[in-house]
């Protein structure tokens, strides 16, 4: 095997390893979201209306903000978790902040 195909071949693994991690991400931040955040509003809330009253407004701010606000204490990775769920799931950023 060439270097060259060794090199494609570690770059595709890292890769799948990388979706997979970004997946279980995602199904955890969902979870965590449905267990923690469905009392007050649904998806519907998640349209962006607060980013034009607000310039510093972003997804994760608003998810650090409202779990604080109810004192669940979540860890940065679980505030990444629930923010990528929601970028991905309604907000549709891309790989663009929002
Ligand atoms: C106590 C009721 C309540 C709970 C519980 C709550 N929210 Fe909210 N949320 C609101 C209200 C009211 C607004 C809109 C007004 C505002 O942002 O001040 C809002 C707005 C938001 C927004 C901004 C929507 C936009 O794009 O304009 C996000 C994101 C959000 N909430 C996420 C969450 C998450 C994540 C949780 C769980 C950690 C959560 N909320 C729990 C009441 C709540």
């Amino acid at each position: 095997m060439s270097m060259r195909s060794i090199a494609y071949a570690t770059a595709a693994c890292l890769f799948v390893v990388s979706l997979a991690t970004k997946s279980d991400q995602l199904i955890r931040g969902r979870e965590l979201h449905d267990n923690g955040c469905v009392g007050c509003h649904g998806s519907d809330m998640y349209l962006g209306e607060q980013r034009g009253h607000n310039p510093y407004y972003t997804v994760r701010l608003e998810v650090k903000r409202w779990s604080e606000y109810i004192g669940l204490e979540w860890d940065d990775a679980a505030i990444d978790a629930v923010t990528a769920y929601l970028e991905t799931t309604y907000y549709r950023c891309g790989e663009a902040r929002c």
